[in-house]
């Protein structure tokens, strides 16, 4: 009788996880515990952002990865990159990003990180910039597959934690060579593979090509992950069953911060709040106490508004209070904006942020569209 309810537990278990669009990821030795990563993103994924998304996402992140950091900074003991390889505990499973072309440095770079505790060292071959590719680094290492395979090697033979490279999906469209990058990346001992569907002269336009990296997930063994835009559960799923390993989320994880969760939750089938409007104003709070302990208030209100801006969009209408917050001067000010702001969301408040319809809705100058907004579409057609 017991092993045939364990049997039917067994069989049931088995039906339920069929399901299930996630899974666990191994990298070399590292074993994650899902295959959703928060994407490297310059100016953004410091260690306060990957620790507010980590917090936000309670075991729902499986591995954040830095900003990327020059190797020429880190290995010339630069302030700056030497801070922005600084990580907490509760980060991990964390991956350093470096980005920079000579040999020696790159495998200098590698054995620092290694030396750091960080789990993983990520190679950054897809950054567009002409400051970065006119020095032989990010996505001009695709155009040198000799020299970066020569990278790979020696910084494959220099570290024991495993190694990862981002591509994008080629130069332009006449250059679409990443099955060559990532087929050589494979044999030089790369552990993973991330695509960015896009080319580097398409820099953020268009939609990724998603083909792309599903064919090269297809003819490579080791994990290939594809980026670009994922931005809810469903381009998540959609991904996931072309083939590739895992998902990284970039942009997605500005304006929906608790994507992570969404995802986890439609993948094991289980209910998601969709998280409130003032839930928005929680989350820029919470990341304002984060950068506060560490910060001085200048670099806290840019970063503050640098998320504010993106974040805020989910609430519909928002267009005023976005204005405001991003034109505050000191924190105390930007916390009473926020507070007003809620107050203004739960419908205790009259303030700054009712929409401008003074002149529309009184019918003044517009009559005809006047008449025909509502406060709903007000806030909609503004947001
Ligand atoms: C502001 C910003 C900064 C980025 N910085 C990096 C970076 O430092 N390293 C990197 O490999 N990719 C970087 N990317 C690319 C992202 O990691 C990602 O591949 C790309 O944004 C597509 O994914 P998404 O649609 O989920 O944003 C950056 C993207 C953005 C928007």
């Amino acid at each position: 009788m017991v092993a045939l309810e364990f049997l039917f537990l067994y069989l049931l278990l088995g039906i339920i996880r069929g399901f299930m669009f996630l899974s666990p990821l191994k990298i070399g030795d590292v074993i994650l515990p899902n295959n959703l990563i928060l994407a490297p993103m310059s100016g953004v994924t410091n260690s306060w952002f990957r620790r507010l998304i980590k917090l936000e996402n309670p075991g729902a992140v499986g591995l954040v990865v830095t900003e990327f950091i020059s190797i020429e900074g880190m290995t010339r003991q630069n302030e700056g990159s030497l801070r922005m390889m600084r990580f907490r505990e509760e980060e991990a499973p964390i991956s350093i990003q470096v980005f920079g072309n000579p040999i020696e440095r790159m495998v200098l770079a590698a054995q620092m990180i290694e030396e750091s505790g960080a789990n993983i060292v990520d190679i950054n071959c897809g950054c567009p910039v002409p400051k970065v590719v006119k020095k032989g680094g990010g996505c001009e290492l695709m155009r040198q597959p000799e020299h970066l395979e020569k990278i790979l090697k020696a910084v494959r033979t220099a570290i024991s934690i495993p190694l990862t490279l981002k591509i994008r999906s080629g130069w332009d469209e006449e250059n679409k060579n990443a099955l060559e990058i990532a087929t050589m990346a494979e044999a030089s001992g790369v552990d993973m593979l991330t695509i960015h569907g896009r080319t580097r002269q398409a820099l953020y336009r268009g939609e990724a090509d998603w083909g792309i990296v599903a064919d090269v997930a297809e003819k490579l063994r080791i994990p290939v992950i594809g980026s670009g835009d994922v931005v809810d559960a469903a381009s998540a799923k959609r991904y996931l069953e072309r083939g590739v390993a895992g998902v990284m989320i970039g942009r997605g994880a500005m304006s929906d911060p608790w994507i992570f969760s969404e995802i986890v939750a439609a993948s094991s089938s289980t209910h998601f709040e969709v998280p409130s409007e003032t839930k928005t104003i929680d989350v820029l709070l919470r990341y304002l106490s984060l950068l506060s302990a560490d910060l001085p208030e200048k670099a806290v209100l840019g970063r503050m508004k640098q998320f504010a801006t993106q974040v805020t969009r989910r609430v519909p209408g928002s267009t005023p209070a976005r204005r405001a917050i991003c034109t505050c001067k000191t924190t105390e000010e930007m916390i009473s904006t926020l507070e007003e702001w809620r107050e203004f969301l739960n419908g205790k408040s009259e303030t700054r942020y009712r929409p401008p319809q003074t002149s529309a809705a009184s019918g003044e100058r517009f009559p005809q569209q006047a008449a025909n907004l509502s406060s709903h579409r007000w806030r909609t057609n503004n947001a």
